[in-house]
């Protein structure tokens, strides 16, 4: 069985409450639960993690490398800076995408630049909790159109 790590990073913990007319109006369990029914619906297992610490992150990168096929993750704020995070996606060499609730190219211009983005199959953004959802029917495209890459 597919077995994904989606991964959410800082302040994402806030979700309900944190500018809801930039983020919405639905908290990290909601959006966790509607992942965990489309994981149902697509016959695959994802696991779900929340952190707002950068080496909590990569320490979930990394071991994913031992159990999942593929991540999606958002890596809030760390997207625009990070490159431990990024360091840690490509030495673990699992295909991932990156994903944001918001469009960060019509915010702010320090949104505009990710340095995550070139390690990830693909990325999402604009669509709201949606963003996930159309990350993980990507991913396990990209996935099941790569049988044998690692
Ligand atoms: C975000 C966009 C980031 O710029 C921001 O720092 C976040 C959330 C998003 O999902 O839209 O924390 O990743």
């Amino acid at each position: 069985m597919i077995k994904i790590l989606v991964i959410h990073g800082p302040n994402l913990n806030l979700l309900g409450e944190r500018e809801p007319e930039v983020y919405g109006r639905l908290t990290l369990a909601e959006i966790d639960k509607r992942l965990a029914d489309l994981a149902k619906a697509l016959g695959i297992e994802i696991q779900t993690k929340q952190s707002n610490c950068e080496g909590a992150i990569i320490n979930a990168i990394q071991e994913a490398r031992t159990w999942a096929g593929g991540l999606i993750i958002n890596p809030g704020a760390y997207t625009h800076y990070s490159l431990a995070i990024r360091d840690a996606l490509s030495a673990v060499r699992l295909p991932a995408v990156e994903v944001h609730l918001s469009n960060v190219f019509a915010r702010e211009e320090f949104r505009h630049r990710s340095v995550i983005a070139p390690v990830c199959v693909g990325s999402v953004c604009g669509f709201g909790w949606r963003s996930y959802e159309l990350a993980l029917n990507g991913l396990l495209e990209h996935i099941h159109s790569h049988p044998d890459a690692k």
